[in-house]
């Protein structure tokens, strides 16, 4: 009986492997909405203030959301170091394309790993991992909806464009 009750492991290791990679993009993505959220603050562009400071509270979740899946099937979750984080932008427009290229980068690293589970029968992390593709799919589509406005609202004033944004 002990061995059935006995918690295993579920995910395939080199799936864990993927998703403590994973761990670290989310964490990284935070630090740098949080960047974003400081330059946009410091230019009081309170709509994208607002926007980056939830992304960098969202990316954190996300975050948290693989490290206890892992440790909840038997694994074991990384706490990652964040270094490198950009601080720097041109302009409001380069934040907001720096936020996409993110998240397309997230967007393929999550199917990288679906992929990976699918092909080592690990379904727990395919079902698992079902929720960020929507959500990553949610995500790009917000950015790139900002940036049309952006191309609509050219030559406007920065605060004037920051007001078209949606409210957080
Ligand atoms: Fe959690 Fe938007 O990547």
């Amino acid at each position: 009986m002990n061995a059935v009750v006995r918690k295993q492991m579920s995910i395939h290791p080199d799936v864990m492997d993927l998703l403590n990679n994973q761990i670290a993009m989310e964490m990284k993505a935070s630090a740098s909405y949080l960047a974003m959220a400081s330059w946009c603050d410091q230019r009081e562009l309170l709509n994208s203030k607002d926007f980056f400071y939830k992304q960098a509270e969202e990316e954190r979740e996300h975050a948290m959301k693989i490290f206890t899946f892992i440790n909840d099937n038997g694994g074991a979750a990384v706490s990652p170091n964040v270094t490198n984080v950009n601080n720097d932008f041109e302009s409001l427009r380069a934040v907001y394309e720096t936020g996409l290229e993110q998240e397309i980068a997230v967007t393929e690293s999550i199917f990288k790993i679906f992929k990976t589970a699918r092909k080592q029968d690990d379904y727990i992390t395919e079902v698992f991992l079902q929720w960020f593709i929507t959500e990553q799919s949610e995500e790009e589509d917000t950015f790139r909806s900002i940036l049309d406005v952006f191309d609509l609202m050219e030559g406007m004033p920065l605060k004037m464009i920051d007001e078209r944004f949606p409210k957080e």
